[in-house]
């Protein structure tokens, strides 16, 4: 070979790498996401008359999760404590998708009243006769020190956002493991993965979520219709902000600036949607990040854990 076409095959190869990192960063998964939309596994063509339950349906990602599902064609069971914005969200999706009154169940669900979860599954299976996939996204986040923060908050993020969560999912499983199929995904965070300041309790219960969906995975190895998903996302607008843990149980977030700082660097709730739907379309193992945001906002926090506390109104 010349000297000619060699340097063409590298500077094309060059070029390749390029295009594909270049695809990458505009991206909302990561690559093995990517490969698998590609080869065709897309929401549309997956999730249409599946039976979807999303839980934390009636605000922020889980709500926007109910449209983009709604309008793919999926039926839809969606849960959290207010059934009046449940109602709100049903109304909503009727408006914008062909699907029928009967096609969306609302169903009032409290994460952390451990004792319903095993009547509300067989409610959602009572109506649609099965369940494809578990939605786990309810849950709430934090906005406090350590040092600050009386123990019972703890408690409180680690009932909803970790025990309600498996409890939910053992009744669910359960039907699935009779199935001997279904899709259990869990909207973790980036917070399941690092830590940062002001939510050691929320990545506490992020990273418990983390290491138990990761081991469940491994005792499913004789289901291999059973997929076990976890979404990491970054910072995404939604009301996670307003309802915050804080210090004590019964004070709410509004002397917060950083509230501001999240907002200003969080995307659009729409835009994070390719990632989530296409994660469970493509029944993908494993952790998406959300790369561009996590290195927009997560990462300054990261490395300047010192600033959290200046953006804690006194
Ligand atoms: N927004 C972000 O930046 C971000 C980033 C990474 C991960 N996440 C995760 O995404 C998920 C959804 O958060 P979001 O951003 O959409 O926040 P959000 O707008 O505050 O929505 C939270 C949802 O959880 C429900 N919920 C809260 N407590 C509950 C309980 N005890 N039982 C049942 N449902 C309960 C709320 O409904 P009710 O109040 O009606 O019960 C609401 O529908 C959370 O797990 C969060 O950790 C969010």
């Amino acid at each position: 070979m010349s000297w000619g076409c060699g340097l063409c095959a590298l500077l094309a190869g060059g070029a390749l790498l390029v295009l594909l990192l270049l695809r990458w960063l505009r991206a909302d998964g990561d690559l093995t996401v990517l490969w698998a939309e590609w080869r065709g596994k897309k929401p549309e063509n997956e999730l249409r008359g599946k039976v979807v339950w999303v839980t934390g349906a009636s605000s922020g990602i889980g709500e926007e999760l109910a449209y983009q599902l709604s309008k793919i064609g999926a039926l839809l069971a969606i849960s959290a404590r207010r059934e009046d914005e449940l109602e709100r969200v049903k109304k909503k999706c009727l408006q914008i998708s062909n699907l029928s009154d009967k096609e969306i169940l609302v169903l009032r669900l409290d994460l952390t009243d451990r004792s319903s979860h095993e009547a509300a599954t067989n409610s959602v299976l009572k109506h649609f006769g099965k369940i494809d996939v578990l939605v786990n996204n309810g849950g709430r986040s934090q906005r406090s020190l350590f040092v600050d923060t009386n123990l019972d908050v703890f408690s409180a993020i680690m009932e909803l956002n970790y025990l309600g969560t498996i409890s939910l999912t053992k009744h669910v499983l359960n039907h699935m493991i009779e199935r001997r199929r279904g899709k259990i995904v869990t909207v973790s965070s980036v917070m399941g993965i690092m830590g940062a300041p002001l939510a050691s309790g929320y990545c506490a219960s992020k990273h418990a979520l983390q290491g138990f969906f990761n081991s469940l995975r491994t005792e499913l190895t004789d289901y291999p219709e059973i997929s076990i998903i976890n979404i990491c996302p970054g910072p995404v607008q939604s009301k996670i902000i307003q309802n915050v843990f804080t210090e004590k149980l019964d004070k709410s977030i509004e002397n917060f600036k950083s509230g501001v700082v999240s907002l200003f660097f969080s995307p659009p709730l729409a835009a994070f949607f390719t990632l989530l739907t296409d994660s469970l379309a493509a029944g993908m193992l494993g952790l998406q990040f959300w790369i561009r945001f996590f290195s927009s906002s997560s990462l300054p926090w990261q490395l300047m854990p010192s600033s959290a506390s200046q953006l804690c109104a006194q």
